[in-house]
């Protein structure tokens, strides 16, 4: 439901501007807000927060995960990082980016308002398959300037193209795990493995190289990555790793049967901490 509101959004606005997702004609000037780069970012304590923000996207199981090194901190119940979805820590179009999140929140969903930071704890208890970070710790203080940051300059109350998710066509027939699973094994199993479960990041690191598709360190039942049309956008549009929106590899039927598969696999469940909607 958000993202049928969300894209209709973003197809006005590319149909104003004229122009391919991620740039867009704004009072004239030609930017490309995908670009956006700490690096650029000079000294200070205000910096320094946007830093750990992105460090928190990049490698958010060394700070928060279900092994990080501090218990008080384990926030998580897994070891996934934000970007490990969130391409590019948030700056992939189409891999749910962040550019217009800080400028496009609080919203309205189901007749309730969803605050930023609402939002961001829905992926943690759900994607993450944790609790809430506190609302006042430095994590999501860092987690809120970097998304700040990203946003920096884009139109208030807009959302982009390539924001969120590129809807995809329905499939010619109703998507089949067992074709799904042939496609796994030809496209996705070199990576994910045979069994699902990825690739650790080599020790000492905490986290994944290659994160894992289900099972209990995966995401939940609840996630958004767990509802068939969402996945299928995602990976149609992200994956085998290293295509785009513009190259994809899968068919609209490969993808739709392969998403099948993957949620046709054990997920913890959803309960009512974790909730099973997108709120
Ligand atoms: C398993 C995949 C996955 C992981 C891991 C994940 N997310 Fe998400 N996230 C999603 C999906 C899918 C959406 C919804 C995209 C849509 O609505 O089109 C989303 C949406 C969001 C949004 C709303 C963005 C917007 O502008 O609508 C925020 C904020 C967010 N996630 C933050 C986080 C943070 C922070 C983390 C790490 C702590 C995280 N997510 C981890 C899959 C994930
Ligand atoms: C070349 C290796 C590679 C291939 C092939 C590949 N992936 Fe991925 N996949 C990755 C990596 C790496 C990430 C995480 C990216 C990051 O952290 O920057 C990822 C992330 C994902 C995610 C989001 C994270 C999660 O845990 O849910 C999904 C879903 C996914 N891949 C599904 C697939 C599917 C389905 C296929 C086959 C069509 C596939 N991938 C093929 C490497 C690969």
């Amino acid at each position: 439901m958000i993202r049928a509101a969300l894209t209709a959004v973003a197809l006005a606005v590319a149909a104003v501007a004229g122009l391919g997702a991620g740039y867009v004609l704004w009072n004239k000037k030609e930017v490309n807000w995908y670009a956006a780069d700490v690096n650029k970012l000079g000294p200070g304590p205000e910096n320094d927060l946007i830093r750990y923000g992105k460090d928190l996207i990049v490698n958010t199981a060394r700070y928060i995960g279900k092994n990080a090194s501090n218990p008080a901190m384990r926030y998580a119940g897994n070891d996934l990082s934000c970007q490990n979805c969130h391409l590019n820590a948030g700056l992939q179009p189409f891999a749910a980016p962040f550019i217009s999140t800080f400028g496009t929140f609080p919203m309205m969903v189901d007749d309730q308002v969803l605050t930023l930071t609402g939002r961001l704890n829905g992926c943690m208890r759900r994607s993450l398959n944790g609790k809430n970070l506190p609302e006042d710790s430095r994590e999501m203080q860092a987690l809120v300037a970097y998304l700040k940051f990203l946003g920096e300059g884009t139109p208030e109350g807009v959302r982009l193209p390539g924001m969120g998710l590129k809807p995809l066509e329905n499939p010619a027939s109703p998507p089949d795990a067992r074709r799904g699973q042939e496609v796994y094994a030809q496209q996705c199993a070199k990576c994910h493995k045979e069994d699902g479960q990825g690739e650790l990041k080599p020790s000492p690191g905490i986290g994944y190289s290659i994160p894992p598709l289900w099972g209990e360190a995966s995401f939940n039942a609840g996630a958004g990555m767990a509802k068939t049309a969402y996945a299928a956008a995602y990976i149609h549009a992200n994956m085998p790793f290293g295509v785009s929106y513009l190259d994809p590899v899968l068919t609209v039927q490969q993808a739709w049967d392969v998403a099948a598969f993957m949620i046709s696999k054990p997920h913890p469940p959803a309960t009512p901490e974790t909730g099973s909607d997108l709120q």
